[in-house]
């Protein structure tokens, strides 16, 4: 190196010497902070319908963020693996896909292990299970009847004119547009985020079939390949199955996939619009004929 360009490097305004004294004051305070412990606060649902007379209350846990991952689904495994096993919760897949770690965190439905932990230490950060619904234990909640609503829809696909000897015979070919359809559709995992955020599901959710399983049920009506649309529409006619969706949005908002239930039931009700006209018509054309 020149003698200028080192004058230069060193000069005190010089980037080069501003970086390197930047980074090393950066490196020292890392240094110090690590041996703080930044201890966070978790206030977690505990209820344990095995211990008998047991209410449900809140249980705080300290984690130390300097040992710990950046998720809430970090902190949890760590407060299960180091503080207390009876936490309990479910998970598998750590990365948004299998849906099994959904929750209520800081007040809003998500997945714990997309869900980043809030690093500020001043503030306790409250966890519950999915509201609305009941609990199995803990974090835990029953998803029977939201998985036998998704069994209500028939969620696969239908084919007239066809017996069991012709499943698996012959493909099914789809053109690139109609494939284009179900974009934003299929990536749904079924968390149920959506559908516990949702007023009209938490009212009715026996009779309402809900934001997730309402656009799994559109996601079919639309498959180019199925044969059945007619009689997916007809199933929702009634005043509850869709029309309980007053489009307040809360789904939409709630899904950590970043997917559009809300617009889904949207499009299910226009094409029950027109789905209703056209049945109104014919009613109309065969009692003129007859009259
Ligand atoms: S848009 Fe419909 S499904 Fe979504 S939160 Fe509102 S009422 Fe529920
Ligand atoms: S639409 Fe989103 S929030 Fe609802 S079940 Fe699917 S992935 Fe979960
Ligand atoms: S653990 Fe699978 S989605 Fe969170």
């Amino acid at each position: 190196m020149s003698s200028r360009s080192l004058a230069k490097l060193l000069h005190p305004k010089s980037a080069g010497l501003q970086f390197l004294q930047t980074r090393c004051a950066k490196t020292a305070a890392a240094a110090v902070s690590a041996k703080q412990p930044r201890i966070k606060k978790f206030a977690i649902y505990r209820w344990d319908p095995e211990k008998k007379g047991d209410k449900p209350k809140l249980q705080t846990y300290e984690v130390d963020l300097n040992a710990c991952g950046p998720m809430v689904l970090d902190a949890l495994i760590k407060i299960k693996n180091e503080i207390d096993p009876t936490l309990t919760f479910r998970r598998s897949c750590r990365e948004g896909i299998c849906g099994s770690c959904a929750m209520n965190v800081a007040g809003g439905n998500t997945l714990a292990c997309l869900c980043k932990i809030d690093t500020n230490t001043s503030k306790t950060t409250k966890i519950y299970p999915l509201p609305h619904m009941y609990v199995v234990k803990d974090l835990v909640p029953d998803m029977n009847n939201f998985y036998a609503q998704y069994r209500a829809i028939e969620p696969y696909l239908k084919k007239k004119n066809m017996t069991e000897a012709d499943i698996g015979k012959k493909q099914y070919l789809q053109n690139m547009q109609d494939r284009a359809k179900l974009d934003g559709l299929y990536e749904c995992i079924l968390c149920a985020c959506c559908s516990t955020s949702c007023p009209s599901y938490w009212w009715n959710s026996d009779k309402y079939l809900g934001p997730a399983v309402l656009m799994q049920a559109y996601r079919w009506m639309i498959d180019s390949r199925d044969d059945f649309t007619k009689e997916r529409l007809a199933m929702m006619e009634d005043r509850f199955t869709v029309y309980r969706c007053h489009t307040i949005m809360n789904c939409t908002k709630a899904c950590p996939k970043g997917l559009n239930p809300g617009k889904a039931i949207g499009e299910i009700k226009k094409m029950l619009a027109l789905y209703n006209a056209k049945e109104a018509a014919k009613v109309a054309e065969k009692s003129s004929l007859s009259a």
